[in-house]
């Protein structure tokens, strides 16, 4: 049962400059909230509480202005510093005492899910015991990701980071979940060639093993790009898009919390004084 995870939020958003010359990209707003908020929404859906944030050298504070401890939420969230990106894997050996040899979920800071199913998709996840698991989803463009090849029972019989030439068009998205074993296998990894620990070699010993398994994000889910200022606003778009059409807010914290009985009214009274005057507020308000 995975009961903590890792939110990795560093990186220099260089793609998105000058924006995020002064503030981190995960910080910056997808529509009406700031991006982190839709990953931790993710990790509040599977019902983990234990989370660890990673963030750039000097950050800390200017996240903990949005996300201090977690208390508000009924979760705990704790916060490391990474000096410089060394590539995903680098987050099992920073967090190596928060999972304290446990099993552990990792997501991108940057990543984006929605759907009907996910929430099951997530729970489902969280049972891991053995192995790793990983989120696939079909895109156009698999050669910007790491992808996976499947079998016709859906199992994963190779993958490859960043191919070239086509072999599938199922991108691993950033979302994953690791047994134990995990920070082992990480310290075992070498820098590839843009120097980096790559997740699709830890993958690889798990895949070698026998015991990666994946889940599919269908088409009725989707799995959006915040890389490029480009992918930034069409993702904005689409969360206008749904909130504007339904009334219901996507990624609101607080209100995941409430519905999974971490919190009372009282705290969502708390949020609103701390948010202050706004619509955000004011769909706060609603929920009690
Ligand atoms: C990373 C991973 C890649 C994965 C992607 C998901 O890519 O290396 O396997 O598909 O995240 O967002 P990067 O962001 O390093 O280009």
């Amino acid at each position: 049962m995975i009961k903590k995870a890792i939110i990795l939020s560093g990186g220099k958003g260089t793609r998105m400059s000058p924006l995020t010359k002064a503030i981190n990209k995960q910080l910056l707003p997808i529509y009406d909230k700031p991006l982190i908020f839709y990953p931790l929404s993710i990790l509040m859906l599977a019902k983990i509480k234990d989370i660890l944030i990673i963030v750039n050298k000097g950050e800390v504070k200017q996240y903990k202005k949005i996300l201090p401890d977690g208390k508000n939420l009924g979760i705990k969230i704790s916060y490391k510093e990474q000096s410089y990106p060394k590539g995903l894997p680098d987050a099992f050996l920073i967090g190596e005492k928060f999972i304290d040899n446990k099993e552990v979920a990792l997501i991108l800071g940057d990543n984006f899910f929605y759907g009907q199913n996910l929430t099951s998709m997530l729970l489902r996840s969280t049972k891991l015991k053995k192995g790793a698991k990983v989120i696939l989803h079909k895109v156009v463009k698999p050669e910007l990701f790491g992808v996976a090849k499947t079998n016709n029972n859906g199992k994963i019989n190779q993958i490859k980071e960043k191919p070239k030439k086509f072999f599938s068009d199922l991108a691993i998205t950033g979302l994953y979940f690791f047994d134990k074993n995990v920070v082992g296998y990480a310290k075992k990894l070498k820098p590839s060639r843009r120097k980096e620990l790559e997740i699709t070699d830890l993958l690889k010993i798990y895949l070698k093993k026998k015991q990666l398994s994946s889940e599919l994000l269908g088409r009725g889910g989707a799995w959006l790009d915040t890389g490029s200022i480009d992918h930034f606003y069409k993702t904005s778009a689409f969360v206008s898009a749904i909130e504007n059409r339904q009334g219901f807010k996507i990624a609101c914290l607080e209100e995941i919390a409430l519905k999974n009985r971490w919190i009372t009214s009282k705290n969502i009274k708390n949020a609103m004084k701390f948010y202050g005057k706004c619509e955000y507020s004011d769909y706060l308000k609603k929920l009690i």
